[in-house]
């Protein structure tokens, strides 16, 4: 299976991804990372001799110009699934269209609870007392996609977004990493999630 992964950030979710697919035994491959900005993940594609690319979200006037030229790096590598991992740009609907059922993304909760870009403060905000890591289908909402896998994640007391963050993230790479060779081996249909 060959994955284009989308970051906007540190990209540790893409080197867990890069780390699990350097195994020959491990039925996918990271074929591409993008990014909407110069984001430091980008380093651990060098590292790991996957191409790049960057469409930075500034310099287009609009975000469906932004998501055109997104679609179009995308469609060049025609990725059999692209992962959405610390993106931080809802993707315009067009290119959701273009590329779905086969684009999923990770978040830092258990959806439905806290969707949105801060779903690690909302959860501290609320003073929840467990959270979780979710992997799901990108549809047009914000983190509404059918919930592909999911697990639940302890808040303590004292906890920091970093703290919670940081526990959150282990659980989310293993989710996502799991996820990703199930859809590569069949045994997840991304037509069919239920
Ligand atoms: C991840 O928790 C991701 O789910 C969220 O932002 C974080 C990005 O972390 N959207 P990284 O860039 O993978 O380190």
């Amino acid at each position: 299976l060959t994955v284009a992964v989308l970051i906007s950030g540190t990209g540790s979710n893409l080197r867990a991804l890069l780390e699990a697919a350097s195994d020959p035994s491990y039925p996918a491959r990271v074929v591409v990372v993008g990014a909407d900005r110069m984001a430091e993940g980008l380093q651990h594609a060098a590292d790991f001799g996957v191409p790049s690319f960057t469409v930075p979200f500034r310099e287009f006037a609009s975000r469906e110009e932004w998501g055109a030229e997104l679609a179009d790096q995308l469609r060049a590598w025609q990725p059999d699934l692209i992962v959405l991992s610390g993106l931080m740009r809802l993707l315009p609907r067009d290119v959701v269209a273009e590329f779905a059922p086969n684009i999923i993304n990770t978040h830092p909760a258990y959806l439905p609870e806290f969707p949105g870009a801060h779903g690690v403060r909302d959860a501290l905000a609320a003073g929840a007392e467990q959270t979780g890591a979710s992997v799901i289908l990108v549809d047009d909402g914000v983190d509404t996609g059918p919930i592909l896998a999911q697990e639940r994640v302890p808040v303590f007391p004292g906890d920091t977004e970093d703290s919670l963050h940081d526990r959150i993230k282990p659980v989310e790479r293993r989710l996502l990493i799991d996820v990703v060779r199930r859809v590569a081996t069949g045994e997840l249909d991304l037509s069919h999630p239920a």
